[in-house]
């Protein structure tokens, strides 16, 4: 288990230890490797997985804090407002939960977690991810994490992110692996068609290497 989780507890039951230990391990690798950029969650929700991504992030900062290395942000994104519809590639008997408008927080709630841990916000985008626009992107990004649970999610978030994931680069995608959200897997194994990639699959997250 990744120690920050001896430390700290989990907001809410988004994501499990085993998976959050990977993905942390993920972005401590990145940055080990100096790889370019910022970090983004696509589908942050309340803030469970981004409290620790910004633990890790606040550790990094400090201590290039005297060298010329620039500062990692953090940047979440979410329609505040749950989940969207559902589309056809998504449906599975073991998912019927998964409906839109399920797993809404408001941004407000975000913001109380953090301010609780007493650590600084991450830069928040309230929107549907189909309505971003480039310039809602940092320009060169280190690692991402895709939490938006459906086709559509998953797909926009790729269109999205991985032009601006820095060669060495990491995405890491939550269920992956999950029977009930069958859409995710459809979603990256199409992109990986045209879109060359290291991939490996742990618990159930799908880690992407940009090559
Ligand atoms: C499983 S929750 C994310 C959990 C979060 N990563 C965590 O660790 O707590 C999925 C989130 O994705 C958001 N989401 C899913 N699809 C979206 C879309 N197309 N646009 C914006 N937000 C989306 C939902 O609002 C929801 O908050």
């Amino acid at each position: 288990m990744h120690e920050l989780l001896k430390r700290y507890s989990i907001v809410s039951d988004q994501i499990e230890p085993d998976e959050l230990t990977v993905i942390l391990r993920q972005l401590e690798v990145v940055l080990a490797n100096n790889i370019a950029g910022d970090v983004v969650e696509f589908g942050c929700y309340e803030g469970t997985t981004s409290l620790f991504l910004q633990r890790i992030l606040q550790r990094h900062n400090e201590k290039i804090a005297t060298s010329i290395a620039t500062k990692r942000m953090l940047h979440v994104y979410d329609s505040f407002a749950g989940l969207p519809l559902k589309s056809e590639k998504d449906r599975s008997p073991a998912g019927e939960q998964f409906k839109s408008g399920e797993l809404r927080a408001t941004k407000s709630q975000l913001i109380k977690h953090f301010k609780q841990a007493h650590l600084p916000l991450p830069i928040i985008h309230k929107a549907w991810f189909s309505q971003l626009i480039n310039h809602d992107l940092p320009p060169v990004i280190a690692f991402a994490f895709f939490d938006g649970d459906f086709y559509e999610s998953i797909k926009q978030s790729l269109q999205h992110v991985w032009p601006h994931i820095s060669k060495g680069g990491i995405v890491v995608v939550d269920d992956y692996q999950s029977e009930s959200l069958p859409g995710v897997r459809l979603a990256v194994d199409e992109w990986l068609r045209d879109h060359p990639a290291q991939i490996c699959v742990e618990a159930s997250l799908a880690l992407l290497v940009k090559q």
